[in-house]
């Protein structure tokens, strides 16, 4: 099939390659030229694991292209999908004026029958509004042409992207209408061949289902960090109370972790777009408030616990191991080591930091600050620092020389802020470590 994506971003450029790689022909279109010369050059503007190798391999292929060009895009695509960016505004709603643009741009050139997909997360009720923004430029140009709008969300987690695309646990497409979900069957039965995963419904429902996965997740992640606070209170062990409750089969395993508080691009935007989305029914979504404000609470614990432990963070350096909002990515958004960094920043502290891909992209966001250094190993990062902070859980911390750690460090003490370590093992090697809802 030949398809066209607009917005060469994270979620477009997987969608792309993946489409590309099991045969369709695939055109992404990105207002951004730099962006667009960057790719047909062969390189990806991210970090993704896997998306390298398959984005040179299909544009070598001949079926993987990239334009600036709209009206090319729309003439190529008989499934448009739109994966443009939907930035949080100030009150927490998401900002759809690149997903309009795109709709309109679609209808001022398009010329027969398009699929017209959303694949950026967007509130209910946004395919209503790419319908009539479509329409009205339909109108403008006197043309009756057939079109079908689909919300097709995606379920992507970073790092693992491809993967996640290539094997789906499901596949929601938000349809009221035969023509387009046959189409869509037609498309993605490549990646549905030994179990039906489309997941045919109506249009609200599949909008609702992406806020819905992802609400669900960051609320299991903020229950199980408030009831790690309360564990270390009553002298309880959060992980042997995730073992305890996980083996529920209601409940299970997955999401279960305390830790630093949630980061990254979608649970903090798709929550507050929620609670916004219900404000604007007239409903308070209590639960989801609670959710939120455990999860900024949650991002400062570690502050508080250095703070505590060294008296004051004036004057002190704290190494840092792990700046990305979780393993395998570049993503700096919403961080949870941002909240830790500033907030010692701004008592007077240092910041010795290092991870293993992030590095660059936090360069560019704090830029020269004297109370700031990258440093390229995590034991360069524990020199002549007073503590250690971890953030992120790469591999490449997990099995640390405690005993060089604690010769490097001037107060040996570990804040373990994803629970990487047992407890005792860190403490007999004459460390003070404290994990999230760990007992002590
Ligand atoms: C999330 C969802 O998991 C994807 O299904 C979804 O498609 C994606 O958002 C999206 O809407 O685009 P992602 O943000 O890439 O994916 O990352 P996650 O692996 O979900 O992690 C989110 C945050 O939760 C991270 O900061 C992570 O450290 C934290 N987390 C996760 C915990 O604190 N505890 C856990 O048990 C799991």
């Amino acid at each position: 099939m030949n398809i066209t994506v607009f917005g060469s971003g994270y979620v477009g450029l997987v969608t792309a390659a993946c489409l590309a790689d099991v045969g369709n022909r695939v055109l992404c279109v990105d207002v951004d030229p730099e962006k667009i010369a960057t790719l047909k050059a062969g390189h990806c503007p991210f970090y993704e694991p896997g998306i390298d190798s398959l984005l040179v391999r299909n544009a070598k292929g001949g079926r993987l292209d990239f334009t600036t060009d709209a009206a090319r895009g729309v003439a190529h695509g008989e499934i448009i999908f739109i994966a443009v960016g939907t930035p949080p505004q100030e009150d927490g709603s998401a900002d759809l004026q690149y997903v309009l643009a795109v709709a309109r741009t679609i209808g001022q050139h398009m010329a027969d029958y398009k699929v017209v997909c959303t694949k950026s997360t967007v509130p209910v009720g946004t395919a209503a509004k790419v319908r009539e923004a479509l329409a009205a430029e339909l109108a403008a140009r006197r043309l009756a042409l057939p079109y079908d709008v689909v919300s097709n969300p995606e379920f992507l987690k970073e790092g693992a992207a491809v993967e996640d695309f290539m094997r789906p646990d499901r596949i929601i497409v938000g349809t009221d209408n035969a023509r387009a979900l046959d189409k869509m069957r037609q498309l993605y039965a490549p990646f549905n061949r030994n179990h039906d995963r489309v997941m045919a419904m109506d249009v609200p429902s599949a909008e609702l289902t992406k806020y819905a996965a992802n609400a669900m997740l960051a609320t299991r992640i903020s229950f199980m960090n408030e009831l790690a606070l309360l564990a270390e209170q009553v002298g309880a062990d959060i992980e042997s109370v995730r073992r305890g409750i996980g083996s529920d089969p209601r409940i299970g395993f997955h999401f279960l972790y305390a830790g630093a508080g949630y980061g990254g691009s979608c649970f903090p935007k798709d929550v507050k777009a929620l609670i916004r989305t219900g404000g604007e029914h007239g409903q308070s979504l209590q639960v989801l408030h609670a959710v939120e404000a455990a999860n900024e609470h949650q991002k400062q614990e570690l502050f508080r616990r250095i703070s505590a432990y060294l008296g004051s963070v004036k004057g002190r350096t704290i190494a840092l191991w792990g700046l990305a909002f979780k393993p395998n990515t570049d993503d700096m958004r919403e961080a949870p080591s941002r909240v830790l960094m500033e907030a010692i920043w701004a008592a007077g502290g240092k910041v010795r930091a290092f991870d293993p891909v992030a590095m660059e992209t936090t360069a560019k966001i704090y830029g020269e600050r004297a109370d700031f250094t990258l440093v390229d190993s995590p034991e360069a990062a524990c020199e002549g620092a007073d503590v250690l902070a971890i953030v992120t859980e790469w591999s490449a911390f997990k099995a640390p020389d405690f005993a060089r750690i604690k010769a490097l460090l001037k107060t040996p003490a570990i804040f373990d802020g994803r629970n990487l370590y047992d407890p005792a093992a860190v403490q007999a090697a004459g460390l003070h470590y404290q994990g999230i809802g760990r007992a002590r």
